[in-house]
């Protein structure tokens, strides 16, 4: 039997210890996401309407879209675990980079994994400000 390098030993001895590290790292980090996943941002947002120029605006945990008079806010992360959520303006959607969910710009689920739509948030204006959570 050829002997083998007992430096390429001991790299393969230590890789077979770190394995189950590796492994548990890759089942706890989706749960920790799923578990931490927030409905609502916890920070408020309070925005100035004449910032609202486009049809998407993208702030910190949420998307809003205004539409003529109407506004829709929805909060920016991934129902499926947390993700946040990319914006495809030539193809009027929001996706998500990690498991490559789709969601529309009404916050309707078009592609899975993910389960259920986005979430819309509430907010109200005053004061030509919309103030979000
Ligand atoms: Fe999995 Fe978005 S987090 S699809």
């Amino acid at each position: 039997m050829k002997d083998v390098n007992p430096k390429r030993r001991k790299i393969l001895k230590n890789f077979v210890k770190a394995l189950p590290f590796i492994g548990g790292g890759a089942f706890l980090y989706p749960l920790y996401k799923f578990t931490s996943f927030e409905e609502n941002p916890k920070d408020s947002l309070i925005i100035p309407l004449s910032e609202l120029t486009s049809s998407i605006s993208k702030y910190p945990n949420v998307f809003i879209r205004k539409e003529d008079e109407n506004i829709y806010v929805f909060n920016s992360k991934c129902t499926h675990l947390g993700c946040g959520l990319n914006i495809d303006d030539k193809n009027q959607k929001f996706v998500c980079p990690c498991h490559d969910s789709e969601f529309d710009f009404n916050g309707k689920r078009l592609k899975g994994p993910a389960k259920r739509d986005l979430d819309m948030l509430s907010f109200k204006i005053k004061d030509s400000l919309l103030y979000i959570g």
